[in-house]
């Protein structure tokens, strides 16, 4: 079987018993292309090998979707009350850098996901000796990671936005939509100002302590009482919004679009029969359980799932890994063209997939991720 093809079982999986000190956790290599993958490490207190594979499936999805030849992978380290502290912390990803070295050196490009922060990567990239600019068979990256990468963090909630619209658009809307944004952290902020740039209405934004809605809300004011974990401050909030803290009560508002940009199954099972809205965007991974499409799409809602909408942060980083960034452009140039490239993919991935969906009953996606791995495999 080609390694482009679509196999149930990971390339491989790597269980982390630490190199120096202990540490558990665990590298899973989905599928490689050209001998290349690449992903997030996530630590968290609950996450296991299943989730780290699911994780890095979602991956291989994306990338084949985005037509970029690098196959997906993800890690995982379990947080401890010990471990994920203080001088505990910095030796936790001492030691994550040491274990996962070779793996690093070999073409396995891991990067940042829940609970790892951009300090924590640089403590592992330097134990293994590791700049991604530089990789025997590859030209030289011109600039440093940092360079490349801060300036697009808002490339996610960039897609998420053009998803959304290419959605609205195909089904035939003309007028402004009223929008409710889950999750208001580095997603969820760039989303709203997007849409909201764009002539739309956000009548609701949720985060962890609960659901503000109004008819029209003022996102730059509330990007302004907005942390950087995404918690909206609530003693500062404008006047005339409504809050509930009842659970998932974005849920419950009048909107035509909801974009998920929280936690994972935020859509699911058990609350999906009270979804109002008639287009759903996620800009989370996993954002809906496979139950809650089935709801959605049975009651004729159009749903974009994450490894179409969200690519903006894996596919920027891949474009840099292989080298297809235009790298001799100006900062400002190179950053649009990044935004530009993700916002085509997601577009046409968005069309294609609805294309899909109105020509046959069951889930699109099969069908596409078929037609764009045969596309690679050209
Ligand atoms: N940042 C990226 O580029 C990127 C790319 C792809 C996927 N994702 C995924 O998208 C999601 C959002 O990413 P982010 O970077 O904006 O995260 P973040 O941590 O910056 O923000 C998360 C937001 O969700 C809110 N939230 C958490 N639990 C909630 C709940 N139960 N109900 C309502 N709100 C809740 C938080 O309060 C916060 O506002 C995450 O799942 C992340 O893994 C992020």
């Amino acid at each position: 079987m080609s390694d482009l093809e679509d196999p149930h079982q990971p390339a491989f999986t790597v269980h982390l018993n630490g190199s120096g000190a202990p540490i558990k956790g665990w590298v899973v290599v989905d599928t490689l292309v050209d001998g290349l993958a690449m992903g997030g490490t996530r630590m968290t207190t609950a996450v296991s090998e299943e989730e780290v594979a699911g994780l890095a499936r979602d991956m291989t999805e994306k990338f084949t979707l985005a037509g970029l030849r690098i196959g997906g992978a993800k890690a995982g380290i379990v947080a401890t009350d010990t471990n994920a502290d203080g001088a505990n912390r910095e030796q936790t990803f001492r030691t994550f850098g040491r274990t996962v070295k070779p793996l690093l050196h070999g073409g396995i490009h891991l990067g940042i996901d829940m609970g790892v922060t951009p300090a924590d990567r640089a403590v592992f990239f330097d134990e293994a000796g590791y700049d991604p600019r530089y990789r025997l068979g590859a030209p030289d990256m011109p600039i440093d990671w940092r360079t490349y990468y801060e300036p697009l963090i808002d490339c996610t909630g960039h897609g998420v936005g053009v998803a959304a619209l290419t959605a609205l658009e195909a089904g035939g809307r003309t007028e402004p939509a009223k929008v409710a944004i889950q999750g208001f952290g580095a997603v969820g902020r760039a989303v709203a100002r997007f849409l909201e740039e764009r002539g739309h209405v956000i009548v609701a934004v949720a985060d962890v302590q609960g659901t503000i809605s109004a008819d029209r809300l003022p996102v730059a004011d509330l990007v302004a009482i907005t942390d950087e974990f995404g918690r909206i401050d609530h003693s500062r909030l404008p006047q005339h919004v409504t809050v509930s803290r009842e659970s998932d009560a974005w849920l419950d508002v009048d909107a035509d679009l909801l974009v998920l940009a929280a936690q994972k199954y935020a859509l699911n099972a058990e609350n999906a029969h009270r979804l109002r809205a008639r287009v759903v965007v996620e800009g989370a991974n996993l954002a809906s359980s496979a139950e809650a499409k089935e709801k959605v799409a049975a009651q004729g809602t159009v749903l974009v799932p994450g490894v179409i909408a969200n690519i903006g942060g894996a596919g920027s980083a891949a474009l840099a890994v292989t080298r297809v960034v235009p790298f001799d452009l100006g900062a400002e140039a190179r950053k649009q063209w990044v935004f530009d490239w993700v916002a085509d993919r997601v577009r046409l991935n968005t069309r294609d997939l609805l294309e899909i969906a109105a020509a046959r009953p069951g889930n699109p996606l099969p069908e596409l991720l078929a037609a764009r791995r045969q596309e690679l495999h050209r």
